[in-house]
């Protein structure tokens, strides 16, 4: 493979998107525990649930304002780049891929949607013993309000699935493609290949 360029080390993740990743990991597994298995009350659910609103405020900006990496036009790719990447993914070699690769990028944006549904649908929500009731509850309907609710359940079990796959791809490039993809997320250095 003399003719594939270098491998080299470059500062991937910038600061504030390691800070984003860590503290959307801390606060989404909060509001999924608190909600699940919390207190009837549903304070601490809600601030958790708010502070995951503005980390998905500031990734939404950070996609279009931020460093390369970061952006979403520098890792949404087409059909076609996803099914190259997928053709060589079982390869039991590092992908040295510079950022989200185009499957990875799926993923991403599949957990970001998710989230945004489920804060925009915890907002129209009011709990069982109308004492917690959503700040933009009052503004819709009672029935949009009920299907919101049901929406909430449903969405808290597909973040759930979404995270289990999205450490399991983890560990699986870690063991079976030898890459580590946890330790840029923390210090910002990855090694990569070409741009
Ligand atoms: C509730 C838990 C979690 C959520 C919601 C979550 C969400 C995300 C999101 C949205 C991204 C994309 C980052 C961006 O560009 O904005 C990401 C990337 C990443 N996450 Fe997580 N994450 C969670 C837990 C974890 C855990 C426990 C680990 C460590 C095993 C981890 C490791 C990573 C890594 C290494 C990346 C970068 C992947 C790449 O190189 O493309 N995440 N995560
Ligand atoms: C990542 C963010 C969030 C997650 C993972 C999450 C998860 C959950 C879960 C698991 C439940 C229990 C569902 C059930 O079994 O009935 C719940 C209930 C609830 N959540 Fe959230 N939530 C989030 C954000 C929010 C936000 C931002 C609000 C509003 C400010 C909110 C308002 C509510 C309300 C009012 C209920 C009670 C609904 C009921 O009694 O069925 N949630 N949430």
């Amino acid at each position: 493979m003399a003719d594939r360029p270098e491998v080299r080390q470059v500062k991937l993740w910038d600061p504030l998107l390691r800070g984003f990743h860590w503290l959307l990991a801390f606060f989404v597994t909060g509001a999924w525990l608190l909600g699940n298995y919390g207190p009837t009350s549903m304070k601490w659910h809600f601030w958790f649930g708010y502070a995951v609103t503005f980390l998905l405020a500031f990734r939404l900006i950070w996609g279009f304002i931020g460093p390369a990496p970061a952006r979403f036009s520098h890792f949404l790719r087409g059909p076609k780049a996803v099914g190259d990447y997928v053709r060589h993914m079982f390869l039991r070699e590092p992908s040295y891929w510079p950022g989200h690769n185009p499957l990875g990028a799926l993923s991403v944006i599949a957990m970001l949607a998710a989230l945004v549904a489920q804060v925009l649908t915890g907002m129209m929500s009011e709990s069982e013993n109308f004492v917690d009731v959503g700040p933009l509850a009052g503004y819709v309907s009672s029935s949009t309000s009920d299907a919101a609710k049901d929406y909430h359940e449903f969405g808290a079990n597909l973040i759930l699935i979404l995270v289990l796959l999205h450490v399991v791809v983890i560990v699986f490039y870690r063991f079976w493609k030898k890459e580590d993809l946890v330790g840029p997320m923390v210090h910002g250095n990855k090694d990569v290949r070409g741009k």
